[in-house]
């Protein structure tokens, strides 16, 4: 019999994966099962947000009478409730949550993983029909199993993480994950409700020509990353160029064109934010895992994102990351100043 269908879903993936490690639980193939179906769920509701004026603000009530959440805290929900049903995960750290949650209960407590995310990246995107997504990470729990998980398994090196991803709910909505062998990305086929292998092995261009920053601050960056931005100005055919200047202010959306297309993103700190705005645990570690994985390079300009010492859940940190070489350049300005 010739069976011909070569397309392979994110669980037919992630479980012939499996094939290759045959001491492997099949742990993470759940949790990211789980992380699937949370954000297929955010999807429909993502869709759906031009038509808020008929059914009710996000935050208000809707004709029905009924409360409708906050698109990002609906997301959150989301992806905390199928981590806490599934099998895979002792507890969560959210970007909308203060402090973590530990799941405490006979399975959870047994689960191997900890995972942290941010469910909504790029909100004030939605009320513009924007690219918006969601982020994740996942590390290998350091306490003991069989006990309630701890804030030590969360507050982790990003070098530390066993797998991070994101969901880009864009033109086409896509999932894609990074593990220590490669970087894999799926589209949702909405026929079948089913994120598709379609973006396999995916590599970062090690140059490109594509730049993103919020140039509104420019006045507030540090004088080497003013200097870099200037020279990514003034870049010609002879020296590479010349660039193109993208932000759309969803990182998500900015990072994963950068990923395919070779590019440097950047959110440097300010004279008011010295930290800049982005979160270590949440946006930067794992974005900083897929890109190296896909051979790109993520610092905070001094040092490389996935060897910060986490002190805090929520703490933030300045980003340069993408195309490899691109960012060897840009190192040159950060060192000279
Ligand atoms: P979030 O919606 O999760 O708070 O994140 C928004 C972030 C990030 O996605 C984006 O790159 C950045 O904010 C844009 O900030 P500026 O508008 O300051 O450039
Ligand atoms: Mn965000
Ligand atoms: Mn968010």
């Amino acid at each position: 019999m010739n069976i011909n269908r070569n397309i392979l879903t994110l669980d037919e993936f992630t479980i012939q994966e499996l094939r290759n490690f045959p001491a492997a639980t099949g742990e993470l193939s759940s949790l990211l099962r789980d992380m699937g179906l949370a954000a297929k769920r955010v999807n429909v509701e993502v869709n759906k947000a031009g038509l808020v004026d008929i059914l009710g603000d996000y935050g208000t009530t809707n004709v029905q009478g009924e409360e409708v959440k906050k698109l990002d805290v609906y997301a959150n929900n989301q992806f905390v409730g199928a981590l806490k049903h599934g099998i895979s995960c002792a507890g969560i750290g959210s970007e909308e949550l203060d402090d973590v949650v530990i799941f405490d209960d006979p399975v959870s407590n047994n689960s191997k993983y900890v995972c942290l995310f941010d469910p909504l990246d790029g909100s004030s995107n939605i009320d513009v029909n924007v690219s918006i997504g969601t982020i994740f990470s996942v590390y290998r729990r350091v306490s003991e199993r069989g006990k309630p998980c701890t804030k030590e398994d969360f507050l982790q090196q990003g070098n530390k993480q066993v797998a991070a991803g994101y969901v880009i709910y864009g033109s086409s909505t896509m999932f894609v994950y990074a593990t220590k062998r490669g970087v894999n990305g799926f589209t949702l086929d909405p026929q079948i409700g089913e994120f598709c292998l379609s973006h396999p092995g995916i590599k970062c261009p090690e140059k490109g020509k594509i730049y993103s920053v919020n140039h509104g601050n420019f006045f507030q960056y540090e004088q080497g990353v003013k200097e870099y931005i200037t020279a990514c100005q003034k870049k010609t055919k002879a020296d590479g160029g010349p660039y193109t200047q993208r932000y759309i202010g969803s990182m998500v959306a900015d990072v994963h064109r950068n990923l395919i297309k070779g590019g440097i993103f950047t959110y440097p700190g300010t004279i008011d934010k010295p930290k800049g705005k982005l979160r270590l645990m949440y946006e930067c570690n794992p974005f900083a895992y897929i890109v190296e994985k896909a051979g790109g390079k993520a610092t905070n300009g001094k040092q490389r994102i996935l060897d910060i010492q986490p002190t805090e859940l929520h703490q933030r940190t300045p980003l340069f990351i993408g195309s490899n070489k691109m960012m060897e350049e840009l190192e040159t300005y950060l060192e000279e100043k």
